[in-house]
């Protein structure tokens, strides 16, 4: 990376959300950053989805409303099969909804698009190019020139600490560097918002709380609307500005809290008072969910057998 790099002030994204650490890499960016109202707002409105034919439908989400600011890192937990992948497939624009509506900046969407990156619980790279490669596979796509794209991918990899496993394959990496280079990937398209869907799901303990940190150093850097989805309610409070707690299917919010925790953040904050009290808060109503969905479960199973 150097200065030829000239790759930023050549993809098409509004100033607002290039990435401070973009900037740091290469001080011949020309970039207003600091004009631009800032991007990544997001409405739910009302939002329904049922799936399934006609006769077969089958309730997922039930009528959703909430808002989440530019820069908001906001954290969605509840049961399995709650809607949480539901809901994060709808802002990335793979499903409709049914009735009501969901738009970014003002702007319905409809279909995916590079402001919206998405990292799933698998990495899924593209196992037949190198890390860098994979990385800049987005802004070639974009129309950027190759060379322009590569330096691009430099600067990522370097942000997530990967930049001398450029020339490796997927393969070769461990899973949580896999993830790294998916993280690197998504943010690379510079996206107003950034959808996590159980990330960390598939690591280790160890690696899990590292990658929790290194996230939340990038988001501190990139300023990026992260939605991000986990089971742990650990991994929730840790990052949020925000969590939203769902009910057992079908999927509504049944509790939106506030995380006031001092930042920066480190994983000692796990011992604060405030944060054990948000856990706890959190723990109960999901308890609370999955007993409910247990009892409605055993209910409808007996009116089945009479
Ligand atoms: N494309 C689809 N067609 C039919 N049903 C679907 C579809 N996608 C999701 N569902 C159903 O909608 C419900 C919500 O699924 P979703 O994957 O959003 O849950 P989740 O909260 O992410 O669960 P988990 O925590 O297990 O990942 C589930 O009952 C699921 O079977
Ligand atoms: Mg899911």
């Amino acid at each position: 990376m150097g200065a030829a790099c000239d790759a930023v002030a050549l993809m098409p994204a509004p100033p607002v959300t290039v990435p401070r650490a973009t900037l740091a890499a290469d001080a011949s960016c020309r970039v207003g950053y600091d004009l631009a109202p800032a991007r990544g707002a997001i409405e739910i409105n009302n939002l329904s989805i049922i799936f399934g034919q006609p006769g077969k439908e089958f309730l997922a989400i039930d009528r959703v409303s909430f808002a989440i600011k530019p820069g908001e890192f906001i954290c969605i937990v509840g049961p399995s099969g709650c809607g949480k992948s539901t809901i994060l497939n709808m802002v990335a624009g793979f499903e409709r909804p049914t009735e009501g509506s969901v738009t970014l900046d003002g702007v319905a969407i409809t279909k995916p698009g590079a402001d919206r990156g998405m990292v799933f619980q698998q990495p899924s790279l593209f196992p037949w190019k190198t890390v860098r490669a994979n990385v800049a596979y987005g802004p070639r796509m974009a129309g950027l020139l190759d060379r322009d794209a590569y330096c691009l991918a430099d600067q990522y990899l370097e942000m997530v600490g990967l930049a001398q496993f450029a020339g490796n394959y997927p393969k070769t990496l461990s899973g949580g560097m896999q993830q790294r280079v998916a993280i690197a990937r998504a943010l690379v398209n510079r996206p107003s918002v950034l959808l996590m869907d159980e990330p960390f799901g598939a690591l280790d303990a160890q690696t899990r709380a590292m990658m929790q940190e290194t996230l939340l150093r990038i988001w501190a850097d990139n300023k990026t609307t992260v939605i991000f989805v986990t089971h742990d309610i650990d991994e929730a409070i840790f990052p949020g500005d925000r969590i939203l707690v769902m009910s057992a299917s079908p999927g509504r919010v049944v509790l939106d809290i506030p995380v006031t925790l001092r930042r920066p953040r480190s994983t000692d904050i796990s011992l604060d008072r405030l944060f054990l009290s948000i856990k706890k808060r959190c723990l109960e109503i999901i308890r609370r969910e999955i007993l409910s969905a247990f009892e409605r479960q055993a209910q409808a199973s007996e009116s089945n057998h009479s």
